[in-house]
């Protein structure tokens, strides 16, 4: 599938190119203003999956949902039909917006029958690869792990400017799932406890795809979009995999990696340099969570072919040096601890929204005091990590999902520069924030 640019009004683009769905924008613009509308119906779908028939909640059909893109500084509106017999909503993740109104808010509910309109403008600087899905009350982890899940990316002036513009990109939203009689198969008491996986691994609903690469190094796009599975990838030939950016925002530099690790709900945008009539296979290597290792051997993700004619191009050594938070300036301390079906500041059970003072900086330490790994996901105000384990993180990045392993301890640096209202942090194992591994958090001006 080609990618493919259309340029509206001289002024907003528009990009579509999953693989394995024919290029089609979802979204209009209207020139001067910038703005881009999206009409998104969830319901659901009968489809082709993995060579079975697969009754999917879907979005427009689709699976993954269709890729909504547009611009730092754009207004993006997005019109969510339910035409599920269900609640639902939307939530656009990672995305540094105002959780209130119609904006990222997910204390809406949109009924059966309902539509809603949300209306969001990202800020410039906070642009890159995102994904939205529903975060209606306690049935997140349903309608995500039946399919309800697509790709968002807000485009940055410094990805043109960095040269990163020359490579062909490709999106990639990864979800796994187990289909038993054509649909996806129940939750079970189990499945809350160690969230839900499944035994195919589907990239862009489709297992094992073969894309043809145009040029060396291609740009992955890659979400996470499984409900529990984590992901080790690697190469098949054991070269490195070039990681620019986490959650979206590019990296200072390109880190050049063995294997890539990415928990669920986390994006990682990879250049993977290839060689013309090669096929370069990406592996899945197996991941021990602790309340499970998978896959149990070697899997195959997806392949990248080299195009006879591939283009080679020379990418930036370096991009933007990003912003480094320090913990002298943060001015108010909490602490958390995660465990399975709680999360609570200072070891309480907590019921209370958490209160935060608008303008400022917080540290946050979290600690992991369970047997499984825990993916700690704060929603509207990226953060950084300040520590590890008591150890600086090996080069400063803007997160908004970060994994604890059994044991571990991070402290991260909130700062609450803009964007008051109420918003949410939770455990990204879909399973285990509707379990209640969730908290709010009230930012006041
Ligand atoms: Cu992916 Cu609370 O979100
Ligand atoms: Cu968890």
């Amino acid at each position: 599938m080609l990618r493919r640019r259309r340029f509206v009004g001289g002024a907003a683009m528009l990009t579509a190119g999953l693989l394995g769905n024919a290029a089609r924008p979802e979204a209009t613009t209207s020139g001067a203003a910038r703005t881009v509308d999206v009409a998104l119906e969830a319901r659901t779908t009968k489809l082709e999956l993995a060579g079975q028939r697969a009754e999917l909640l879907t979005y427009n059909g689709r699976f993954p949902g269709p890729l909504i893109r547009a611009a730092e500084g754009d207004r993006l509106r997005v019109e969510l039909t339910n035409a599920l017999d269900q609640p639902t909503n939307l939530h656009f993740h990672g995305l540094h917006v105002s959780p209130e109104a119609n904006s990222d808010n997910v204390f809406v509910q949109v009924p059966p029958g309902g539509r809603f309109r949300y209306e969001l403008t990202v800020p410039p600087g906070f642009g890159g690869t995102f994904w939205y899905h529903p975060h209606a009350h306690g049935r997140l982890a349903r309608q995500l792990w039946r399919g309800l899940a697509g790709p968002l990316i807000i485009d940055r002036p410094i990805d043109h400017a960095a040269g990163l513009s020359a490579a062909e990109e490709r999106i990639v939203v990864v979800k796994d799932i187990a289909l038993f009689e054509g649909r996806p198969r129940a939750h079970v008491t189990g499945d809350w406890a160690r969230g839900k996986s499944g035994p195919l691994v589907l990239a862009n609903g489709e297992l094992r795809p073969r894309l043809v690469a145009k040029t060396s190094p291609i740009r992955l796009r890659l979400v996470n979009a499984c409900n529990a599975r984590t992901l080790r990838l690697a190469r098949d030939d054991g070269r490195p995999i070039v990681l620019i950016a986490h959650e979206g925002h590019l990296l200072e530099a390109p880190q050049r990696l063995s294997e890539v690790t990415v928990t669920p709900a986390q994006r990682v945008d990879l250049l993977v340099e290839l060689e013309p009539r090669q096929d370069l296979t990406l592996l899945l290597k197996p991941y021990a969570s602790g309340a499970r290792r998978e896959p149990s051997r070697v899997e195959t993700l997806l392949t990248l072919a080299g195009a006879p004619d591939l283009r080679m191009i020379v990418p930036p050594e370096r991009f933007e040096s990003s912003e480094r938070l320090d913990a002298g300036r943060a001015t108010r301390r909490r602490s958390f601890k995660m465990a399975m079906a709680f999360m609570h500041p200072d070891g309480h059970v907590h019921h209370e929204p958490i209160r935060a003072r608008l303008g400022d900086t917080e540290l946050w330490a979290i600690e992991n005091v369970d047997t499984q790994d825990h993916v700690f996901h704060l929603h509207t105000w990226p953060f950084q990590v300040w520590r590890r384990d008591g150890a600086p993180p090996p080069y400063p990045a803007w997160r908004d999902t970060i994994n604890l392993r059994p044991g571990e301890r991070v402290e991260l640096l909130v700062p609450f520069r803009d964007f008051p209202g109420r918003s949410v942090f939770h455990c990204h194992i879909a399973e285990h924030g509707d379990a209640g591994m969730m908290g709010i958090v009230e930012v006041l001006a």
